[in-house]
């Protein structure tokens, strides 16, 4: 069976890490190993690599690289060979992430971005991003609750909105690829979506 690689992406506090799990099952339940695993990290290496960049104040620049290099990691240890064994490999973020936080969030240029992505990984895009989208307000109610917040965060609202517009327009530029849930809803109506949209793999 061919390998099926799905990227889940929002801002923090959208409620992907929800619905992780009931991905997971919903392809057990057809008979296929899936491999769970998200980024920064996913790897010995990137998992402190994740350390570093969420806690350790750097340059915008820097941010990126220790993305790319995890990611790099990432790609050698796990996703192509889950892809390779036909597994279907679930990343909380990918490289759409960088796009959105690096260069919405941070400013980076995109075209700086795009190299990196190249050099990392032009031959391989998920088949399917999930996009979880819920309102600025929605995701920073979502978070006071939640445990110390990291590097991302702790910063201004301006910067989610920044991030949640750059997400969007990605959503845009590739509608075949992203798929956009309406992640305020209850969570039997965001499986329902899901659900809908998993059928037409
Ligand atoms: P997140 O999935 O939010 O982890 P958790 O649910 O445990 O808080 O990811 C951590 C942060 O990393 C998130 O705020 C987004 C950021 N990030 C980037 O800025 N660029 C990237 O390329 C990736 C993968 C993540």
């Amino acid at each position: 069976m061919k390998g099926l690689f799905i990227t889940l992406e929002g801002i923090d506090g959208a409620g992907k890490s929800s619905h992780v799990e009931w991905l997971a099952e919903y392809f057990r339940n057809q008979g296929r190993c899936v491999v769970l695993t998200r980024e920064p990290g996913g790897t010995p290496v990137g998992e402190q690599l994740r350390e570093i960049v969420l806690h350790a104040p750097m340059a915008t620049e820097t941010e990126a690289l220790i993305m790319f290099a995890a990611r790099r990691e990432h790609l050698d240890v796990v996703i192509r060979p889950g892809l390779a064994r036909g597994d279907v490999v679930i990343s909380d973020r990918f490289t759409d992430a960088s796009f959105a936080y690096q260069c919405g969030g941070r400013g980076l240029s995109e075209d700086r971005l795009a190299i990196l992505e190249a050099w990392v990984h032009g031959d391989l895009q998920p088949d399917l991003t999930l996009l979880f989208d819920v309102p600025n307000d929605v995701a920073q109610a979502r978070l006071s609750a939640a445990r110390a917040p990291d590097r991302f965060e702790q910063e201004k609202r301006d910067f989610h909105a920044r991030v949640r517009a750059a997400y969007l327009r990605r959503a845009e530029r590739y509608p075949h690829r992203i798929r956009v849930i309406d992640g305020s809803r209850t969570l039997d109506a965001v499986r329902a979506q899901l659900a809908t949209i998993l059928e037409t793999l």
